[in-house]
């Protein structure tokens, strides 16, 4: 079957077996490597990619069911301008770790910050919980997520804001 879809913004289309993910099909057959395949069980997070707008496992959505669907990949945050905000937040706080698990912890952060432009220090922390990495502490990841937030709220209110301050331990 051909599936027709909106990809970062681009119309594609594919030919689809009845078997393939959505993973497969941006790996695949659309050529983006982003998203990656790691557990391929929903466990992992690796593969996370924004669904009409919600984040989800591309490992465990069905490619047949995604016709006239907008999808979102960590290949469309950046733009001519430069990185989005979240990944050049990564890059500062030294939290860009490996090329597995990276662009998911990205995508699930920029989809946080979409959805919950005040996260707290533990929304954060919740909004990560689905990206797992084993190699690393998490300590960098949280102190990115609250740079890219705060660096949000400055570019609409320029006004020093009071409090928040996140644990840097
Ligand atoms: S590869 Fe999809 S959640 Fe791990
Ligand atoms: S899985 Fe990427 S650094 Fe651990």
């Amino acid at each position: 079957m051909i599936v027709t879809l909106e990809v970062n913004g681009e119309p594609r289309s594919a030919e689809v077996a009845g078997w393939e993910s959505l993973l497969w099909v941006l790996r695949e057959r659309l050529g983006l490597l982003g998203a990656k395949d790691a557990c391929l069980q929903g466990e992992c997070g690796s593969c996370s990619v924004m669904l009409d707008g919600a984040l989800v496992c591309a490992c465990l959505v069905m490619a047949a069911d995604v016709e006239g669907a907008q999808v979102s990949t960590v290949e469309g945050l950046a733009s001519r301008a430069g990185l989005h905000p979240v990944q050049r937040s990564f890059v500062d706080e030294g939290a860009v770790q490996c090329g597995y698990c990276t662009p998911g912890l990205v995508v699930a952060t920029a989809h946080l910050l979409d959805e919950r432009p005040d996260a707290s220090h533990d929304d954060i922390r919740e909004a990560l919980s689905g990206n797992l990495c084993r190699c690393t502490g998490y300590g960098a990841l949280v102190r990115a997520v609250a740079a890219a937030r705060d660096a949000a709220a400055t570019a609409i209110d320029p006004a020093p804001a009071d409090g928040d301050s996140e644990d840097r331990s």
